[in-house]
């Protein structure tokens, strides 16, 4: 599907003192269902702000949100974000996080069924009796993801998941992520300030520019996965994204 989630002309201004702040100016892009998009850009240009109107938690000043033709006007399962700390509830074990969104919802036996399967996914089955605060930064991420994909989204709206691990784990959880993509064609909008996770994940990348936050450029990434940071492609692609943010 074509349209799957459309943006058209998303502004947002957030009262400051007796006055207000533009924090975004005129967004508009479409995502098809399934795809990968990477949005970066500088700290402060409305990265966050942009997920959490989609995702429903913001209201955007202007503007309209089409999710399969329908306006997205509050929160709603199909729309699950992940953020840059794991979330678990620290009184909870693995499985019984995993569980949480989803529990009552569904019968014990299927329940039980889909924790497992998501533990699988995110190849933490060994860990289901394990408090998070037993994992490392990494399983712990992994968790929150497979949490929010148990909840059967449409759309994953990742808010920088892997900036806070260190370099190699990154890099596992980039790999993940992929696997993952690929198994469930979930629509997935990731945001990161890391270039090369951008061209390592997206289809699409989305260049924000801030002051007020807008869209700089949109790049087609069309290399094939899974993708090497060595290839002259990749580094020719990279260095253009970098110049356009030097002038940003
Ligand atoms: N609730 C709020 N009230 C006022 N200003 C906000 C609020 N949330 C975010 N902002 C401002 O909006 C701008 C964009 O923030 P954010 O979306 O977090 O950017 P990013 O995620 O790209 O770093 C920042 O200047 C921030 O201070
Ligand atoms: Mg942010």
């Amino acid at each position: 599907m074509a349209n799957f989630l459309e943006i058209n002309g998303i502004s947002k201004y957030f009262k400051l003192g007796k006055g207000q702040i533009q924090v975004l100016e005129d967004l508009t892009f479409k995502v098809s269902s399934g795809e990968l998009i990477c949005l970066i850009g500088p700290s402060g240009c409305g990265k966050t702000t942009l997920l959490r109107i989609i995702a429903g938690l913001e209201k955007q000043t202007s503007g309209q949100i089409l999710l399969e033709g329908k306006a997205i006007e509050a929160t709603g399962r199909e729309r699950v974000m992940v953020f840059q700390e794991p979330r678990l509830f620290p009184w909870l074990t693995l499985e019984e996080n995993i569980a949480f969104g989803i529990k009552g919802r569904v019968e014990k036996k299927i329940l039980r069924h889909i924790v497992q399967e998501m533990l699988e996914m995110v190849s933490l089955s060994e860990f289901a009796k394990a408090m998070p605060h037993q994992l490392s930064g990494g399983m712990a991420q992994r968790a929150a993801i497979a949490r929010a994909l148990a909840t059967e989204p449409l759309i994953l709206l990742l808010d920088e998941p892997f900036a806070a691990l260190d370099a190699q784990t990154r890099s596992e959880l980039q790999n993940d992520f992929l696997r993952l993509w690929q198994s469930t064609h979930k629509t997935c909008i990731h945001v990161t300030h890391d270039i090369d996770e951008a061209l390592i994940l997206g289809q699409r990348i989305i260049i924000m520019q801030p002051s007020p936050g807008s869209i700089r450029e949109i790049i087609p990434v069309p290399f094939p996965y899974p993708r090497c940071p060595d290839e002259l492609d990749f580094i020719t692609l990279k260095k253009k994204i970098r110049d356009l943010f030097t002038f940003i």
